[in-house]
């Protein structure tokens, strides 16, 4: 079964879809940065370059379509002018390569606020695309990485998973929940490189007040200091590590530091053995892990997807 990526970023749902026995013919991702630690990781065809500059029949046939695209896609205004017309809205893109390959199905990710983006509109209108229009069959599903990718964070995204075939589609289910066992201590490591400690920091007093567990992950919100009473970590975000967002922070066994990108990696579930180029700054490593995915919870669904595609 072959898959061709969309919006792959770093390539956490090519990866995901790769465990799961899938073959990744090729990807897309138009950030020159994440395109660097992809290729770091693997080896299939990448194009670099703005989805709206690639033709659909440039790439090989595959037969899963998958794609977390941006968020931000969805405006207003595309409305108001009709979507067709809005060329700058990325997720049209998405159905010309559906249009050109006709995969047998469509996989996608978003924040789980797609749902109610512009009072449901415009999660009605994705539907109306692929089920009236393209006659795929729908299913959708916010999933916590918590409770289905067995990794302490608190991330619900919703899944998208469109079939052609009615038949198939109603063999599908989503994966059953997973018991969680992976612990915060788990995940972090006893120390760290001196730049992460916030020890010099003028607000360590507050901190070294505020903070008292060692088995928690605590977000840092210029004046005050939340901790997640839940022992998970919080959502790891793109832009965490700029302006007012703060890097979530923990007390290893030496003092107060942020997560290493590293750590942030291990929380989406990611493999020691994915690297991280070196040429890359830690601010856009941060950025890269917090767009992209839960591993294991890509890896659950695309095992469900193969089970009945057969
Ligand atoms: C939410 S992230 C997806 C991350 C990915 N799932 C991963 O595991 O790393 C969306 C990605 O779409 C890319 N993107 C946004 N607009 C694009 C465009 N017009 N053409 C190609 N890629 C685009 C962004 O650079 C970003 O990496």
């Amino acid at each position: 079964m072959k898959v061709g990526g969309l919006f792959a970023g770093i390539g956490g749902i090519e990866l995901g879809f790769k465990n799961a026995g899938f073959d990744i013919e090729w990807a897309n991702e138009i950030d020159k940065n994440a395109c660097i630690t992809y290729r770091h990781n693997h080896k299939h065809t990448l194009y670099e370059k703005d989805l709206n500059n690639l033709a659909p029949k440039e790439v090989a046939p595959i037969d899963v379509l998958t794609g977390g695209f941006p968020c931000q896609a969805f405006s207003i205004a595309g409305y108001q002018k009709g979507f067709r017309d809005d060329r700058g809205n990325v997720f049209f893109r998405i159905l010309d390569f559906i249009d050109e390959l006709n995969p047998k199905v469509v996989f996608l990710e978003n924040v789980k606020n797609l749902i109610g983006h512009d009072k449901g509109k415009t999660f009605e209108r994705i539907i109306h695309e692929l089920e009236t229009i393209r006659g795929y069959t729908v299913k959708h599903k916010i999933l916590n990485s918590s409770e289905y990718g067995n990794v302490p964070q608190n991330r619900e995204r919703i899944y998208i998973v469109a079939f052609q075939d009615e038949y198939i589609a109603s063999k599908f289910t989503f994966p059953k929940p997973k018991k969680l066992t992976k612990r915060i201590t788990d995940i972090i490591d006893s120390t760290a490189d001196e730049k992460y400690y916030y020890t010099n920091s003028r607000y360590y007093e507050q901190l070294k007040d505020e903070m008292k567990n060692k088995d928690t992950v605590y977000q840092w919100r210029r004046v005050y200091v939340r901790e997640n009473k839940s022992k998970l970590c919080p959502t790891l975000t793109a832009n965490m590590g700029t302006g007012g967002h703060n890097v979530p922070l923990i007390i290893d066994s030496k003092d107060i530091r942020k997560l290493t990108p590293r750590e942030c990696a291990r929380f989406q579930g990611y493999p020691e053995s994915f690297k991280f180029p070196e040429q890359l700054a830690n601010s856009s490593l941060y950025k890269q892990i917090g767009n992209s995915v839960s591993l294991p919870v890509i890896k659950a669904i695309a095992d469900e997807i193969k089970k009945v595609l057969g």
